[in-house]
């Protein structure tokens, strides 16, 4: 007779599991990242069901206009940045993942998010299973007075957590971080795939049973054998990354799922020395240090959620050295370099295959919005010909493979955030000159393709 399975392969990126051990994972399609783990003994409720609280009542379903919408649902964080990537404060009995490289702030972030909400009357439970509480203390100090009802544990077994919670009812809960924490009923090791699976299960009936918001610390790994936060993702209502350099102040905050707001949205926050703060004009950032007369640089505008950004693009183009050109893309996608490359080469008669090109986005930043095109095609040519593009000109629209502009969303919005800071011409595809006709305070040079714009260089 067959012996029980009593150990499966999990994929430690996306959680996907497997009879035998596989080198790629068939739906992450990342390499080398299956580990054996113990399964999960199926005598508890299925996962993914939010049925442990109010089991076994009898299930009725409700009218859509009998269910009442609270405007009390949604708490301000006390940081506006936070606020927006939230879709505008924090959801009652939402559950918020907070991912991010080990030491990018994440656990800064929610103190002083903690902080805020025990100031405006919240009551908050802060639970470290990485740090002790003298350690947690010595942090609170550094990111100033804290009032109101906040309440530290350390622990990491979180059926002491369960009980806990049930005690002393918070309105909020941090969970730092879900990589430490395991259940007893789970023999694997915390940070272990099911494990991770598991404790977010439990914390996911915690937050819909009793109506509290849990935020879950996610370290997003490289390697070893702990779980990243891509496992729970599907489980959660709202993901967050907190991305940035570390040896860099300026840490963005991006959501990247979001039932109770957009995605797209990002905040930008900086580390100082009392913890961070946000950067509330993050064009001006990341505009200024722009080199004055140089080759190369012109400034676009990207649009992040609801907010427009004004990014500087750098683009070097040299002779290659070597056979095959190099082409390197930093905040950009790779790929899309080079089809606007093959575009020039192809439509407007640039020999770019016998030159490497560098792209950049100054600041740190990662951008992926296609109105970024006509900016980094108009770099590349600056670039090329080493001629300057007027520094007081703002460049966006996207271009198709036949070289052609395309028009942008909203691009009164991008206008306006260049009249706001001071640009006096802009550079946009034609499309987008019609419903800009009344526009007196700016010059708008409308294009429709790639050779009109070049001919401005
Ligand atoms: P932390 O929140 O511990 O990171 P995570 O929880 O994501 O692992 O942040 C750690 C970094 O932040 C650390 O390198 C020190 C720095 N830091 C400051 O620069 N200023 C501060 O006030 C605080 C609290 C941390
Ligand atoms: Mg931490």
């Amino acid at each position: 007779m067959a012996k029980a399975r009593n150990t499966a392969f999990f994929c430690k990126e996306c959680g996907y599991e497997s009879a035998k051990w596989l080198g790629q994972c068939p739906v992450c399609k990342e390499w080398n990242t299956f580990v054996e783990e113990p399964v999960a003994q199926a005598k508890k409720a299925p996962s993914g069901q939010i049925a442990a609280v109010g089991a076994g009542k009898t299930a009725v379903p409700v009218h859509i206009s009998e269910i009442s919408l609270d405007e009390q649902d949604r708490t301000p964080t006390g940081f506006g940045e936070l606020d927006r990537v939230l879709g505008s404060g924090i959801v009652k009995g939402s559950l918020v993942l907070v991912g991010g490289d080990p030491g990018i702030g994440k656990s800064t972030l929610l103190l002083q998010v903690c902080r805020n909400l025990a100031g405006a009357g919240k009551r908050v439970l802060y639970i470290s299973g990485e740090e002790s509480l003298k350690q947690i203390k010595m942090r609170a100090n550094r990111i100033g007075m804290i009032t109101g009802d906040l309440l530290f544990l350390c622990e990491t077994n979180l059926d002491t957590i369960h009980g806990a919670i049930e005690r002393s009812k918070p309105d909020i809960v941090i969970i730092d971080s879900i990589q430490t924490m395991f259940r007893e009923d789970i023999s694997s090791a915390p940070g272990s795939v099911s494990q991770v699976r598991e404790s977010t299960n439990l914390l996911m009936q915690i937050a819909k049973g009793y109506g509290v918001t849990i935020f879950i610390v996610g370290h997003v790994t490289k390697e070893g054998v702990v779980a990243g936060p891509r496992v729970l993702e599907h489980m959660v209502d709202t993901v967050l990354y907190f991305e940035g350099d570390r040896n860099d102040a300026y840490r963005v905050l991006r959501a990247v799922k979001n039932r109770f707001g957009s995605t797209n949205e990002i905040g930008v926050f900086e580390m100082e020395e009392k913890g961070l703060s946000e950067v509330l004009n993050p064009s001006e950032m990341l505009i200024s240090g722009r080199p004055k007369e140089a080759s190369g640089a012109v400034v676009a505008c990207s649009l992040e959620g609801t907010r427009p950004i004004l990014l500087e693009v750098q683009a070097l183009v040299t002779a290659t050295n070597f056979g095959m050109a190099r082409r390197t893309a930093n905040g950009v996608d790779y790929n899309r370099i080079n089809i606007l490359l093959a575009i020039l080469e192809k439509r407007c008669g640039f020999a770019m295959s016998r030159y490497d090109a560098y792209v950049n986005i100054a600041g740190g930043m990662k951008m992926n919005e296609p109105a970024l095109d006509l900016a980094v095609v108009m770099a590349l040519v600056s670039s090329f010909k080493n001629r300057e593009v007027d520094p007081g000109m703002l460049i966006f629209g996207e271009v198709g493979l036949s070289g052609e502009v395309r028009g942008v969303s909203q691009a009164a919005q991008r206008v306006s955030e260049a009249i706001k800071m001071g640009f006096t011409s802009c550079l946009l595809p034609k499309s987008n000159l019609e419903k800009l006709k009344d526009e007196k305070r700016i010059r708008l040079i409308g294009v429709e393709n790639v050779r009109e714009a070049i001919q401005l260089i």
